[in-house]
């Protein structure tokens, strides 16, 4: 049981996070949305699979994850999904025919992809939200921390942004979320944070909140703070029951953020404000930047003439 001491922060804090955190091994990938933003191409491919130039979005993430320490991935996934997991699968025909043809370095790409994480999947049958999404996870995740992945959240950072939450999971013993600071009139996007700055484990200043509330897709005047959710997060167990007890909210949906704030009453919950470059691609123009900087940043052929090609571009005035 968890104790209930509203107010009470060391009594609220459960034995377990006092001291030592468990390892995080495990992450959850809710892919089981209609991607109307994204619609016609969403239509029949998962928005998921959209690539940012090669990579679809879905293995950029998990790349994140697996080398942020996690072995397990577990894909919430729905109708219309299949191509998701035929990615994450060996092709044995592909990978003899590339290597028939001596097409080493595709072959390379195509064969690390099912290595990198062990994957399970597993039905939202109706769209009942995020927070219900991640419900559906439960027993594969069991009794321990795991981590939330929005893929349609890139993060481009030096070091990738599910490692620093991992790391401050880590030394807080208690969930993290991914905050970012965005201007007041695109707050209504996002869940918001009503957060304080502390200083627990060593972690870097100004970087680590604890949170006292949440609410997702406030309008502007009532945003508690600028400081936005950002698809990342480590949460311990208890998360499934907060969200067993969690009603529908914002768009009639059951919300991770509503879970989330019910965790916040029980055990503390920390916001990290990640070092990194946050885009948008599940948004036409988000995905439209995420494309050009991924493209310019690549250190191959196609970078090469990528950044060539933008050199003597004319732009509108
Ligand atoms: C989801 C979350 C929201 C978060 C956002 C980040 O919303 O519900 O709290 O701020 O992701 O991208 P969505 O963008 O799926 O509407």
């Amino acid at each position: 049981m968890l104790p209930h001491a509203p107010g009470s922060f060391e009594a609220a804090v459960p034995a377990r996070l006092q001291g030592m955190a468990l390892k995080v091994r495990k992450a959850v990938f809710p892919a089981a949305g209609l991607g109307t933003r994204f619609l016609p191409a969403s239509k029949s491919i998962p928005k998921e699979m959209l690539p940012l130039v090669d990579t679809p979005l879905i293995q950029s993430a998990v790349e994140e994850c697996s080398a942020a320490g996690i072995s397990h991935v577990i894909i919430v996934t729905s109708r219309g999904k299949s191509t998701i997991e035929d990615h994450f699968d060996i092709s044995v025909e592909l990978e003899q025919a590339l290597k028939s043809r001596g097409k080493t370095e595709l072959l390379e790409a195509v064969e690390r992809i099912p290595k990198l994480a062990e994957i399970s999947y597993t039905r939202q049958q109706r769209p009942l939200g995020l927070g219900h999404a991640v419900l559906v996870a439960k027993d594969l995740v069991g009794a321990e921390p795991f981590v939330v992945v929005l893929s349609d959240d890139v993060i481009h950072a030096e070091r990738p942004c599910t490692s620093q939450l991992i790391d401050a999971y880590q030394r807080t013993g208690g969930s993290v979320i991914a905050l970012m600071e965005v201007p007041r009139e695109r707050i209504s996007a996002y869940g918001v944070v009503d957060a304080e700055p502390v200083e627990v484990g060593g972690v870097p200043r100004g970087r680590l909140f604890r949170i006292r509330s949440m609410v997702e897709k406030p309008k502007p005047a009532d945003a508690p703070s600028n400081l936005a959710i950002i698809g990342r997060y480590v949460l311990t167990p208890e998360i499934f029951s907060s969200i067993e007890a969690t009603g529908a909210g914002a768009l009639g949906e059951i919300q991770l953020t509503d879970g989330i704030k019910h965790l916040a009453q029980r055990q503390p919950v920390f916001g990290y404000k990640f070092e990194g470059t946050r885009y948008d691609a599940g948004d036409k123009f988000g995905f439209l930047q995420a494309t050009v900087e991924f493209a310019m940043r690549r250190d191959d052929e196609v970078g090469a003439k990528f950044r060539e090609y933008l050199k003597g571009l004319k732009l509108a005035p």
